[in-house]
């Protein structure tokens, strides 16, 4: 053991981000509007982002500066001290599910050093395969449904039949899961939401041991960064939806058969990652509000050290209402 000082542990700062966002875009919880919602999330998440001793760039955000006033692709945040970082978010994963007042949304973001991570430009599809620690190393995302099912069974010590497997609930996996179920393994099926479905199979009380499928790039970037330090795996490959988009992602330089390993998808140990839920999930609760005040259940890990813990605040929403300009 020596005898450094702690270091600073960007993801306690990072909590409060997300905090922010969910308390301002669980307002708008089965109200029926997606963009009020998310424009809540963004509002709230900048404010805080902005106050943190950073220089920060977006690399994954909410679109490009055009159709994402804020929080677009490329937008500078923080102090503008060092350190230099990346920064990724996604203010509501299930911006559907708040809308409707359904389960799993989250409020995420993720900062890793400057240049290490993954930039999917303009490809919002990647077929992914995550698992948590005990099944680390024994997946492929190119192995047929069985094999990977069978090198999980073999590192978790299960039988196929026990295993569960999460996917989002889109007719292009009708043949994974027909796949999955020809196989005996069981299927826990989501509306949205692929970050927290990476995340449960780090998660021991959850009961996931895999997510499959195609979602989102940006979700599967903030997902590599929280389970490169939960101890788990992601492995994925961007997925064109045509030709056209294969012919544009090749002509940029994108490569759609080459294996996104963990690494490729972060390249640093030193990775710091916050989410906080929205509305209620097998993860973490959602904003619970009572007179003058609210309760936010959140994870907060750090890549560092493996340190995941979970941070169940009680906010003073008449306090914070006289200091910010947010309704949170
Ligand atoms: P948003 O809430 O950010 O729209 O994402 C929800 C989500 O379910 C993601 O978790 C997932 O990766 C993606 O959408 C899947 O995309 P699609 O709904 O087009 O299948």
């Amino acid at each position: 053991m020596n005898n450094q000082e702690p270091s600073r542990n960007l993801a306690m700062e990072l909590v409060r981000v997300t905090e922010a966002a969910a308390l301002s875009a669980a307002r708008f919880m089965g109200r029926d509007d997606r963009k009020a919602g998310d424009q809540a999330a963004v509002d709230g998440m900048r404010l805080v982002l902005n106050s943190i001793e950073m220089n920060g760039i977006i690399v994954i955000g909410e679109g490009e500066k055009d159709e994402a006033p804020m929080l677009y692709n490329g937008e500078m945040l923080g102090s503008g001290q060092p350190p230099d970082v990346d920064i990724a978010v996604d203010p509501i994963d299930g911006t559907r599910p708040l809308a409707e007042g359904r389960l799993n949304s989250i409020a995420t973001v993720s900062v890793a050093p400057r240049g290490t991570m993954f930039d999917p430009g303009p490809f919002v599809y990647m077929d992914k395969i995550a698992v948590g620690p005990a099944a680390k190393g024994a997946i492929h995302v190119d192995w047929s449904v069985e094999d990977n099912l069978n090198a999980i069974a073999k590192a978790t010590g299960k039988r196929i039949q026990d295993l569960v497997v999460v996917m989002l609930d889109r007719p292009r996996h009708n043949e994974l899961k027909a796949e999955v179920r020809r196989c005996g393994a069981r299927i826990r099926m989501i509306d949205d939401g692929d970050v927290a479905g990476a995340l449960m199979t780090a998660w021991p009380d959850a009961g996931i041991d895999v997510l499959m499928g195609i979602g989102g790039t940006p979700e599967g970037v903030l997902a590599a960064c929280a389970l490169r330090a939960m101890g788990g795996e992601i492995q994925g490959k961007l997925y064109a939806r045509n030709d056209d988009e294969l012919r544009r992602g090749q002509e940029m330089g994108y490569d759609f058969e080459k294996v996104l390993t963990m690494d490729d998808l972060v390249s640093s140990e030193d990775v710091f990652f916050a989410a906080t839920g929205i509305t209620d999930g097998e993860l973490l609760d959602g904003v619970k509000y009572f007179p003058n005040g609210a309760r936010t259940h959140s994870l907060v890990v750090r890549g560092m050290t493996g340190t995941v813990r979970q941070v169940i605040a009680t906010h003073s929403l008449d306090k914070l209402e006289k200091i910010s300009p947010l309704d949170y």
